[in-house]
């Protein structure tokens, strides 16, 4: 099949929207516009069935007993914050510790920064350099007035997968809640709330094929039951716990998302793994001093996070942008052009940090594509580096 251009191999910023996504959705802007609260009409109950279809999708790829722990927000900045920021208002009394790690994604980061500002402790849990953390360092730092751990079950920039079903089982030990931003790994790798212990679970319908805008927050009901003081006040929708009304067509694309995934994961995950592993192959085969980021087997299959010494990742984007879309660092840090705080925390030197670029691989590429990019990216490098004053 002949190339069409660019080619996207930035899926951990986003994923294309899958057109059985859209079409499950487009009768839900038209002829089925209903609000799913509404009780006394036919309109209703349909945008309501809808609803309760995704709902029970969503749980059933987290793994999780009763739809009725789903509850639908806006996306995983907006489960993250209810999580935590939820957590930390109604648990206030029993504690003002937050355990979380030196590696989540920034709504994570920043919401612990803003609860610092109103008065909890928080401990940033370093990782090792291949990029996991060490649930023994988690232990250690938990305390009495502990009232939440928060990892992140797969990176956005460099795609290592924690041990979380070990940290479920130390937050449970202690008494201690458990949250994990899943909102990479879910959909791409098997999660499963209760094998894991998971308490509060962030997920997004964007990095599944869906669409953007939508996301959800599983809440454990049963062992323990879960209470949060929600963000947003209003008509009570979702349990109380996030009012407003339903963006019935996107929360209907993300059931079909989820559940697309769930159904196609082994083979996909498969797929996109060779893929990985064979461009992973071309760029370090082909160039001297590369070094890849995030340990190899603890992945997700789509991620390929590789360090140049001698160039800036923005000079490979800048030679490789036309016709391919890269990313170095998350999406959410490439405006400005700190080096990466991922890398930096895996003790790579500032240089390397500065030099990493994330390809990551989704559900339409083809090995066609892998092999022109990781031809390109072999051309882009070796020229800028026979500019560069610093590589002989
Ligand atoms: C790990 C991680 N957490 C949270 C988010 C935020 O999700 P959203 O874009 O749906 O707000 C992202 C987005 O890429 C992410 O990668």
């Amino acid at each position: 099949m002949a190339l069409r251009f660019p080619i996207f191999m930035d899926a951990q910023s986003t994923t294309p929207c899958d057109p059985r996504v859209l079409d499950a959705m487009l009768p839900y802007f038209t002829e089925k516009f209903g609000h799913p609260a509404s009780r006394s009409h036919s309109f209703g109950w349909e945008a309501e069935a809808g609803v309760d279809t995704a709902r029970a999708r969503i749980a059933r790829v987290v793994g999780a007993r009763d739809p009725r722990e789903i509850v639908f927000t806006s996306g995983g900045t907006e489960s993250i914050n209810l999580a935590l920021k939820g957590v930390a208002e109604m648990y206030r009394e029993r504690g003002n510790h937050i355990v979380t790690t030196a590696i989540e994604q920034r709504a994570g980061m920043d919401v612990c920064k803003r609860l610092e500002r109103q008065g909890f402790q928080v401990t940033y849990v370093p990782v090792r350099p291949d990029g996991l953390v060490d649930v023994d360092v988690i232990a250690a730092a938990v305390g009495d007035r502990t009232i939440l751990i928060s990892v992140m079950l797969a990176n956005n920039e460099i795609g290592t997968i924690q041990d979380v079903a070990a940290v479920g089982a130390l937050a449970k030990a202690r008494g201690v809640l458990f949250h994990t931003d899943a909102t990479q790994a879910v959909g791409k790798i098997p999660v499963d709330v209760e094998a894991m212990g998971i308490d509060l679970l962030s997920c997004t319908a964007h990095l599944m094929y869906g669409p953007k805008g939508v996301g959800a927050l599983y809440v454990r009901r049963k062992g323990p039951r879960v209470r949060l003081a929600p963000l947003i006040d209003g008509g009570g929708h979702e349990r109380g716990m996030r009012s407003g009304t339903l963006p019935v067509p996107l929360v209907v694309g993300f059931g079909v998302a989820a559940e697309l995934c769930r159904q196609l994961m082994d083979e996909e995950g498969a797929r996109v793994g060779r893929m990985r592993d064979r461009l992973q192959d071309i760029v370090l085969s082909g160039l001297d001093e590369v070094f890849l980021n995030g340990r190899a087997d603890r992945r997700l299959p789509g991620n390929l996070n590789i360090s140049f010494a001698h160039v800036e990742g923005e000079s490979v984007l800048m030679g490789l942008n036309k016709e391919t879309a890269l990313s170095s660092g998350s999406a959410c840090t490439s405006a400005t052009l700190e080096p990466s705080y991922v890398i930096a925390a895996l003790g790579a030197s500032a240089e390397l940090a500065h030099s990493s670029i994330r390809f990551s691989l989704h559900r339409f590429n083809t090995d066609e594509e892998v092999e022109y990019v990781g031809q390109r990216t072999l051309e882009t490098v070796k020229r800028l580096r026979e500019m560069s004053p610093l590589y002989d």
